[in-house]
This record gives structure tokens, C-alpha cells and sequence, in this order.
């Protein structure tokens, strides 16, 4: 059933959190009532966390990925990536510094790096914990076994970023090689969350073969999952992968679906990417405006930072942690926005599963 998109379609997903599914692909396929939607979304995050915006410091710490998705420019098969690692000992330092600079969250990123076994991990984050006893440390480091979870879970680690990327068996097919599997990866989520993490999933807007359909079953997953992050992106071209032709995800598709995000899951952090800050030099303030509430610069050692090339031209790769971080509280405070420096826990409702 075809259905046309109308305010009333939008002010009933504010009030309710939801749609069916023919008013949702009616959402995603028109850009004519964005300015309502923006405004709906920026007051309901505002119900919830105030003008706040949460800083993350993220520390991109290994570059080597077992894995060959066809999007990513850190994909194993990608010859021309020099690789590196951070050791222990640079990864605190990141961290000594990013906590001098205000930041109480560090978020440890890296491809599916088989060296970084299960005990160095547990090592490092048990290490970070004791420096940083006041800070959460998420981690975000790709598919592993339950029993791995749980080791960092009591070593230190409390959340956990692992995008879904798409919950349609078949498009997730399409982005990723047959070694991989949607299944797994949702079996990774739900795991995560038994153990006690404050969960993160999402995905990239835009990715080659996604349809409209596909965005609706991204939904419907996490309504399932419940996720106490969610992270959207616009696909970003990288030069060296299987999709270098194809063209970036769109801009205001992107924001569309970050206030549809922020009206279906209230309680959520939302950051506004650095692939949104990418596409578009203000990308991450109108990501704000349209119901994010996170920002995450980087605090990776510079040296390292052009490396870690997920995409094309990526931002913040020539920035010191500290002029990041300024120029970051800079850009939230023009947004109209409040950045806090506080550990940023999750605002579910009392006794809601998750409104
Ligand atoms: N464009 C945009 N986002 C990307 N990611 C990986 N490759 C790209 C790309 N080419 C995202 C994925 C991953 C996250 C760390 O970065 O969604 O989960
Ligand atoms: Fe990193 Fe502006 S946000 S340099």
C-alpha cells in the first residue's frame, strides 16, 4: 500500500515512537516535511538530555582487520592501507591525555585484529581501568566469542559499538563476503547485552544496493535489540575497496533517518558521525540539531590518524587531540548545544523497555 507522507504522519511518530511500516517507507522516501521532522526530533531530545551533547575520545589503536567487507578501506585485501598498531603503553597515553582534556569516556576502536588476543585486550582494559576507575570504557572491536565478551566485561570494559550495518540477510550479503554472516553478527549484539554492556548498533546510510525496505527491517531490529547507542552514518566511498565506484549515501537521507531515530528511541546517544562531518562541512552541527546527542573526536596519535581510512578524505586526521577537542566544543556550542564532560550513561525510563 502506497501511503503519502503528511504532518500528521510525523507529529503521530513523535508521539507514539513509532509507525507501521507504510508510513515509515513514506518517511524515509520524502524529504518534504525535514524541517518539522528536524524540530520534532531536537525537542525530544531535549525532553530528555537538556541542550547536553556527550564527548567520547576515541582511540583508533589497531588498523589490521581479519575481515574483507567491500565497503571498508581497511578491509584485508586492501594492499595499499599501511597498517599499524598502538601499544599498551600509547594506548594509556591517549588515554592520560584524553582525560586531562575533560573526556570521562574512551572508546577503543580497531579492525579484527587477531594479535590483540583475548588476554592483551583483558590486559589493556584492565589497565585503563585502573588509571581511569571514574570513566566508561567501551570497546569496538568486531565479532567475538561470548566467552571473550564476558573477559573484558570483568576486566573493566562496560560498552560495546558494533554496528548491525543492515539487518536484511540479503543486502548484508551484498556488503559483506560469505565468510561473514548477518546471523553472527545479531548473535553478537544480543550476547553483548545479556552480559551487561550498554550496547551500540546502527548502520551506514546509502551502502550500494539499499533500499528504502531495508532501512524499515534497520528499524525493526533495533526495536527488537534496544540499543543504548545507535550510530548512523552516510556510506563514505573509499578509493581502494569494491565499491570505489560507487557514490557516497546522501546527506539529507542521513539526517532523515537520525530524527526518525531520535523520535523511535528517545532514551538513545546518537553521536553525529565523522562520516557526517565528511559529507558535509557542517555535517555533524545539522546532525545535532536533527537529535544527536554525542560527539566523539579523536584522540588517536596523528601519526596514525590518516591511516585509519575507512573512507575518503576523512576528517580531524591532522589535529592534535587538544585542538580536536576545542574545535569539536566549538562547533557543539554554534549548534546551539552544551558539551559535558561527565561518563554519559544511557536515560532510559524507569521501568519502560526503553520508551
Ligand atoms: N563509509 C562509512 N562508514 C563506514 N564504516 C566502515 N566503512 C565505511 C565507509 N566506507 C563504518 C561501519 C563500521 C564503522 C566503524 O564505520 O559502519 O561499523
Ligand atoms: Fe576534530 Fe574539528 S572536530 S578537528
Amino acid at each position: 500500500m502506497n501511503v503519502n507522507l503528511s504532518e500528521k504522519i510525523i507529529l503521530r511518530l513523535a508521539e507514539e515512537g513509532d509507525l507501521p511500516d507504510s508510513e515509515l517507507l513514506a518517511l524515509i522516501g520524502s524529504g518534504e516535511f525535514d524541517g518539522l521532522l528536524f524540530r520534532l526530533a531536537d525537542l525530544k531530545r531535549r525532553e530528555r538530555y537538556g541542550d547536553e551533547v556527550f564527548v567520547r575520545g576515541l582511540i583508533e589503536f589497531s588498523n589490521y582487520c581479519r575481515n574483507d567487507c567491500y565497503y571498508c578501506g581497511i578491509r584485508r585485501s586492501n594492499g595499499s592501507a599501511e597498517r599499524y598498531r598502538l601499544t599498551k603503553e600509547e594506548i594509556m597515553e591517549c588515554a592520560a591525555s584524553g582525560y586531562g582534556l575533560g573526556y570521562r569516556t574512551f572508546v577503543l576502536q580497531s579492525g579484527e585484529d587477531p594479535y590483540y588476543t583475548d588476554d592483551r585486550i583483558c590486559e589493556i582494559v584492565a589497565a585503563l581501568r585502573a588509571a581511569h576507575p571514574d570513566c566508561a570504557i567501551t570497546l569496538s572491536i568486531g565479532e567475538k566469542p561470548k566467552e571473550s565478551y564476558r573477559a573484558y566485561f570483568e576486566a573493566g570494559a562496560n560498552r560495546y559499538l558494533l554496528r548491525h550495518e543492515t539487518a536484511d540477510s540479503g543486502h548484508y550479503g551484498k556488503l559483506h563476503p560469505a565468510s561473514m554472516s548477518p546471523d553472527n553478527r545479531k548473535r553478537c549484539l544480543f550476547d553483548l547485552k545479556e552480559i551487561g554492556y550498554q550496547v551500540g548498533a546502527g548502520f551506514m546510510v546509502g551502502t550500494p544496493g539499499q533500499t528504502a525496505e531495508n532501512l524499515v527491517s534497520d528499524f525493526r531490529f533495533m526495536q527488537e535489540l534496544r540499543p543504548d547507542m545507535i550510530g548512523i552514518g552516510p556510506f563514505m566511498t573509499h578509493s581502494q575497496t569494491p565499491f570505489a565506484g560507487c557514490p557516497n549515501g546522501s546527506f539529507p537521507l542521513t539526517l532523515r533517518l537520525l530524527a526518525v531515530t531520535r523520535l523511535m528511541f528517545p532514551y538513545a546517544l546518537i553521536p553525529a558521525t565523522t562520516a557526517l562531518g565528511t559529507i558535509h562541512p557542517l555535517g555533524r552541527e545539522q546532525g545535532l540539531k536533527a537529535g544527536c546527542n554525542v560527539v566523539m573526536p579523536n584522540l588517536s596519535p596523528v601519526r596514525f590518524r590518516k591511516k585509519y581510512e575507512l573512507y575518503d578524505n576523512k576528517i580531524c586526521t591532522g589535529e592534535e587531540s587538544a585542538e580536536c577537542r576545542s574545535c569539536l566544543e566549538a562547533r557543539v556550542a554554534a549548534a546551539g548545544y552544551r558539551v559535558v564532560t561527565d561518563v554519559g550513561d544511557v536515560r532510559r525510563d524507569p521501568g519502560a523497555a526503553g520508551r
